[in-house]
């Protein structure tokens, strides 16, 4: 408890709210979650709605325009989408300057704020024709700049996109097509990473959307407020918690380890946490995980990969569900534990992962800032502090220190 009474006589009230637990930074009309309950929703419509029956650019559209479309204005929106699926020639040389072994979630945050130095027509944040077209672009382009940030990063020649594909397969083709074998892919492939799309379209205020928020509420062009949410994501905590999964099931290793790595979690001198569980809003299960796990099975089945580290998984997911430090606590498993087994399966290498995660997470992100734009008397961001540092005190020169 610190005494800041002195420090605070004439500034009013306001509220202390570390990690902004309880604290509302805008309203918004786009995603609704009962973390009591485990719901979430998209305007209004369920996520296992649309996880079963839409797909990830539907979804995209609904979050945008606040409706679902219709079957012209879905063509209209997709054909939009198709036209700006292109990088800028010069757009490629800006890769030579990262250094080959770059993260990949490094590029793409650099790429991302680089376009506003290739589009200008597009700029203005107080027009909406403006900000529609930045939001194309930006949905466009994501695939086609994810796609050669992998490529460069092991030294492939990038690949134009295919525009007679749809979104998702285009993405894939973009990533793994060499120009003498054609791509196969198995249909429940481009499922499988549609459905993760969806599912991690949106998720109400998180870091990375209060980040795009906040440097937004600046006035700040749409590909900066969009990179800057790039960046937020990228930590362990929030969507880089999906690499994160992988690399701590590769170092468990084996299921007999489990009970060590439980044990490891529930010490409050060591570090180490289950990365992929709890969450800051789904006291329950998170419904995402839910949809997803089954997905999971179904790729590993299907594609016939037989992974030892799913059994690590299941192992770690059971042991942790009836441990009573995890009960107690409400620490389920949530959608990062499962993304990053399918993506696996899937041949998406895990530097990648997070990289995924803000493919369809850009959706959202634009969504909330074409909301906070839309929205009249917004304000800037500026949250406050507590002042907890030194009282008043007078310069000493160097020599009398
Ligand atoms: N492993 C072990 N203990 C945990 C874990 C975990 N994964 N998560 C929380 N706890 C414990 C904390 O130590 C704390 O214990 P205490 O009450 O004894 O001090 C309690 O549970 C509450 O945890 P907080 O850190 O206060 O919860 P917060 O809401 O701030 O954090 C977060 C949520 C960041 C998701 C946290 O659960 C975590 O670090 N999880 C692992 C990373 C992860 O999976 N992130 C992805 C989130 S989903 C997404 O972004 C898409």
């Amino acid at each position: 408890c610190i005494d800041i009474a002195p420090l605070y006589k004439d500034t009013g009230h306001f509220t202390y709210d570390p990690g902004y637990g309880s604290t509302a930074s805008t309203k918004s009309a786009i995603t609704y979650i009962d973390g009591d309950e485990g719901v979430l929703m998209y305007r209004g419509y369920p996520i296992e709605q649309l996880a079963e029956k839409s797909t990830f650019l539907e979804v995209a559209y609904l979050l945008l325009n606040g409706e679902l479309p219709n079957k012209t204005q879905f063509a209209g929106f997709e054909n939009d989408i198709t036209h700006h699926t292109m990088m800028h020639e010069s757009h490629k040389n800006f890769f030579q300057g990262f250094h080959h072994d770059a993260h990949p979630m490094a590029m793409l945050a650099a790429s991302v704020a680089s376009l506003s130095a290739f589009y200008h027509d597009d700029l203005d944040v107080d027009n909406p024709e403006d900000r529609k077209l930045a939001a194309i672009r930006l949905l466009a382009k994501m695939p086609t700049i994810s796609a050669a940030c992998y490529r460069y990063s092991i030294g492939w020649p990038f690949r134009y996109p295919r525009n007679n594909l749809e979104y998702v397969n285009r993405f894939l083709h973009m990533m793994f097509e060499v120009p003498s074998e054609p791509l196969e892919l198995s249909p429940v492939c481009a499922k499988a990473l549609d459905l993760l799309f969806i599912l991690h379209a949106d998720h109400e205020q998180n870091a990375s959307t209060s980040t795009v928020r906040l440097v937004g509420s600046t006035g700040a062009n749409p590909y900066a407020s969009i990179a800057a949410g790039i960046t937020a994501l990228w930590g362990p905590a929030h969507g880089g918690a999906n690499e994160a999964v992988l690399k701590m099931l590769e170092e468990i290793g084996s299921p007999d380890k489990v009970e060590t790595a439980v044990k490891r979690a529930k010490d409050k001198n060591d570090n180490f946490r289950l990365m992929g569980f709890g969450h800051r809003v789904y006291k329950n299960f998170d419904p995402r995980a839910k949809i997803i796990r089954e997905m999971c099975h179904k790729v590993l089945s299907e594609l016939g990969v037989n992974d030892p580290l799913l059994d690590v998984a299941m192992k770690l997911e059971e042991a942790a569900l009836k441990d009573d430090y995890f009960v107690e606590r409400k620490l389920y498993p949530n959608v990062d534990f499962y993304s990053g087994i399918i993506y696996k399966a899937l041949g998406i290498p895990t530097e990648m992962f997070t990289v995924m995660f803000a493919i369809a997470r850009t959706a959202g992100w634009i969504a909330h800032w074409i909301e906070q734009h839309e929205t009249p008397g917004s304000r800037i961001g500026r949250p406050r502090q507590l002042y907890v540092g030194a009282d008043k005190r007078d310069y000493a020169s160097i020599e009398k220190r």
